[in-house]
């Protein structure tokens, strides 16, 4: 049987740490390492017919690391802007959820800026999650809907929030070795299969994302009915 490609993946970049310490490295050039490793499996999965990926690369909660990391990480979105020719290259769109009020201006420069340079382009959304927390997402949603009062059905909140432009996620893949969501994409993944490896994100390659995608391929996706 042919292999079926998830329209929408959701990675949570997680692991850059451990992956350091192992290494006895500092955390910071864990977060290098995970940085580069994005656009290798974003490729890759362009490559496999993925429509939509989504990666978590900051949350809401991970303000509370010491300054000096969360310094390092605002400096990611620079980075990814310094390399946005091969995204256009590659015609990978890129897309921005989470807020937009907390990180330095140049941070937020930097993601306009590839936004901006990236919007003709017609190949897989690569969804950059910073900032991102799905009940922020989903607080901002219902602010929304309270200002238009309108009547909210299952479907209405969908169409509020960061993700409203793209399906539901597919598959969700953690590597790193926790078994839970994190406040990622909560009600995005509501029928989401979730597929969790011990593997570390900078060591997560393409042949880790075919397993994730074999694993799916096994999955009886019944939505609450019936399959045989
Ligand atoms: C993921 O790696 C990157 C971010 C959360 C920004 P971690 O930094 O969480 O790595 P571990 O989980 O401590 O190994
Ligand atoms: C989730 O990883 C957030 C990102 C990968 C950006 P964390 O390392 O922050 O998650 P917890 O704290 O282990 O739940
Ligand atoms: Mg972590």
């Amino acid at each position: 049987m042919e292999r079926v490609i998830p329209k929408h993946i959701a990675l949570i970049l997680d692991g850059n740490g451990r992956w350091a310490k192992q290494r006895g490295k500092i955390r910071i050039e864990g977060h290098t390492v995970g940085y580069k490793n994005i656009e290798p499996v974003a490729l890759y999965a362009q490559e496999l017919g993925v429509k939509y990926l989504s990666i978590y690369c900051f949350s809401t909660e991970n303000w509370n690391r010491p300054k000096t990391e969360v310094d390092f990480l605002m400096r990611v979105p620079i980075e990814l802007a310094k390399n946005v020719e091969r995204y256009i290259k590659n015609n990978i769109k890129i897309h921005v959820s989470g807020r937009r009020d907390r990180m330095p201006k140049n941070t937020l420069q930097a993601f306009d800026t590839i936004v901006e340079r990236t919007k003709e382009c017609t190949g897989m959304i690569l969804n950059v999650c910073f900032d991102y927390g799905a009940l922020n997402d989903i607080a901002s949603a219902i602010n929304k809907i309270k200002e238009e009062n309108i009547d909210v059905d299952d479907k209405t909140i969908f169409n509020y929030l960061s993700t409203k432009d793209f399906p539901p996620v597919d598959l969700l893949i953690r590597p790193g070795g926790e078994k839970r969501l994190s406040n990622y994409l909560l009600l995005e993944c509501a029928y989401a299969e979730l597929y969790f490896v011990d593997t570390y994100w900078p060591d997560f390659h393409s042949e880790d994302l075919d397993k994730a995608i074999d694993d799916y391929n096994k999955r009886n996706r019944r939505y609450g009915g019936i399959k045989e």
